[in-house]
């Protein structure tokens, strides 16, 4: 960092907080291509993140075109012969445990409201394993974003470096909102590393830590006038003074 980048002044606050603000999980994508330059930019930029002694343990595969489209028609697949015959889900497991063994209030009545919410403006009612399983498998097509990242981490690393990924992982969403894109992040590849890590070429000493779908949101679709809301400040802060 050179010393005039130590002594930038942000004039302008509010663009940083409109990125920050204006992101949230796109589920609908147009199939407007996505500059590699711009992809590089965003990652570049994300990885100024702070690490724990720099490690910066993150690794980024950036799947455009027939990597992303072979990836979407293996795991759609697999997603199929799960739904199929849920046998099948024993042989897809997670690397890592993202949620919790045992869900406990406000965090199960947050992710109730969450899932609820969402599949009422899709007009999924309860019981509709049908449709449910259709709004899952969004995910496994990118939600026809152009662009798919997956993301691994050497196995060797601590959980501080998860720590370390998120700052990364909002990073690159924050910098992309910047350049007129939208991303999701992605837990629900996690499940299918086996065919993931292969196909991305990583190797054995790598763990999926998830995916993202990035492009330009199709705003006119109503998935994406799904915004969430948040617990106030003052629930969430003690201030000692
Ligand atoms: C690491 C991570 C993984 C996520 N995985 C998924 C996912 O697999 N599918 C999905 O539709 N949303 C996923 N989400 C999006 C969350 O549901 C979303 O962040 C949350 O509901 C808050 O909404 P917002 O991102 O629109 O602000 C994930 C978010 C994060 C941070």
């Amino acid at each position: 960092m050179t010393p005039s980048q130590v002594s930038t002044v942000i004039n302008d606050p509010a663009s940083v907080d409109a990125a920050i603000e204006s992101r949230f999980s796109a589920r609908a994508f147009l199939p407007r291509e996505v500059p590699k330059a711009t992809i590089a930019d965003i990652l570049r930029v994300a990885s100024r993140a702070g690490s724990g002694t720099n490690t910066q343990p993150w690794k980024t595969y950036v799947l455009t075109g027939e990597s992303r489209n072979s990836l979407v028609e293996k795991v759609c697949a697999a997603h199929d012969g799960i739904s199929a015959d849920p046998a099948q889900a024993a042989q897809y497991v997670e690397a890592y445990d993202y949620y919790p063994e045992k869900w406990v209030s406000p965090y199960i009545d947050r992710r109730r409201e969450n899932g609820w919410s969402l599949y009422g403006l899709l007009g999924i009612t309860k019981g509709d394993k049908a449709k449910m399983n259709a709004q899952r498998k969004r995910n496994f097509v990118f939600f026809d974003a152009p662009v798919g990242l997956m993301f691994t981490i050497d196995r060797v690393m601590g959980r501080g470096s998860l720590v370390d990924y998120g700052m990364f992982l909002e990073a690159i969403m924050v910098s992309a909102r910047a350049r007129g894109l939208h991303t999701c992040p992605q837990a629900a590849w996690n499940g299918f590393a086996k065919i993931i890590l292969p196909h991305i070429g990583a190797g054995d000493d790598e763990m999926l830590v998830c995916g993202m779908s990035m492009g330009y949101a199709d705003v006119n679709e109503k998935v994406n006038s799904f915004h969430t809301p948040r617990v106030a400040v003052e629930e969430f802060t003690r201030w000692l003074d």
